[in-house]
């Protein structure tokens, strides 16, 4: 009998989630079904449903950890959760967000984060996932700013290290000098949407990271390319490198992530060529 998985988001139409995790079963000889579902009412969407485990994304991830029975360290830090895993007392809830991010730029980048001084732009539900795993992984200053005041004030308390977290505002930016690493967790998908940030946060030594991919990514990395930043990479490998510790979390093996991250990152290079 295949166990039964799935990922819920809104939208989720173009998640890549489902291939990931079926290339990765394919990979473990794991017998599982993995299917997209779109949750407008998350709560409703979960109770009927019936499988061992799943996935959450935008814009459930807060709610997720709400709706848990028990929390796994990663996710009770940073307050959302994006995995969960069926028990006999109900949802366990952990977060592999930061793990993936860490994995891909430690990893896949050979980037050394330790003392870097960071910039992580938003302080919603992506924000919050990260945030943690940036700080165990040893970077310098983490400054935050989010369009919403409250919420960067509401991140950098629970971080609980004021000596090492600094909420901004926008307003901010432009003092604040260069950064090593940049991260944007904002959802500002659309170049008219997205906020102008000044070129000043850039330098030829900058790794600016964005956490969405594909088309959602290109405002941001363009942005930091006009900007002169070194490297300008998207969320691709993040959302690999997530999913394959999901999947152990699930199956108890870690997936080779290499081939369906070289298998990916070749179609949206041919999808960009293409245009
Ligand atoms: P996610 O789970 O992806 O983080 P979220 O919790 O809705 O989703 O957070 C989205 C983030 O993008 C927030 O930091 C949001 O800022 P607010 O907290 O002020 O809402 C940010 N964001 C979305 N659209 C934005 C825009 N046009 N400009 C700046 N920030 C934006």
């Amino acid at each position: 009998m295949p166990k039964h998985y799935a990922v819920f988001g809104n939208p989720i139409a173009h998640s890549l989630s489902p291939r990931i995790h079926a290339a990765f079963a394919r990979q473990a000889g794991v017998d599982m079904d993995y299917v997209a579902i779109q949750a407008e009412d998350f709560a409703a969407a979960l109770s009927a449903f019936e499988g061992d485990g799943a996935s959450v994304t935008l814009p459930h991830k807060e709610v997720a950890a709400a709706l848990c029975a028990s929390l796994g360290e990663r996710a009770r830090r940073a307050g959302v959760v994006n995995t969960l895993i069926r028990t006999a007392d109900g949802w366990h809830g952990d977060n592999t967000d930061g793990d993936g991010l860490v994995r891909d730029l430690t990893g896949r980048r050979r980037l050394d984060l330790r003392g870097r001084r960071t910039l992580l732009l938003g302080a919603g539900g992506g924000a919050r996932g990260v945030a943690p795993a940036l700080l165990d992984a040893g970077i310098g200053d983490l400054f935050i700013v989010n369009r919403t005041p409250g919420r960067t004030d509401a991140l950098a308390d629970a971080l609980g290290e004021p000596g090492r977290v600094h909420p901004r505002n926008f307003e901010d930016l432009g003092s604040l000098g260069e950064f090593d690493l940049i991260v944007n967790a904002t959802s500002a998908a659309r170049s008219t949407d997205f906020p102008s940030l000044p070129m000043s946060l850039c330098g030829p030594r900058t790794t600016a990271v964005d956490l969405n991919y594909g088309e959602a990514a290109i405002p941001f990395l363009a942005w930091a390319r006009a900007a002169g930043a070194h490297e300008a990479l998207d969320g691709l490998g993040m959302l690999v490198e997530q999913a394959a510790e999901s999947f152990r979390l699930w199956h108890g093996v870690r997936p080779d992530t290499g081939p369906v991250y070289a298998e990916l990152a070749g179609e949206s290079l041919s999808l960009v060529s293409a245009d």
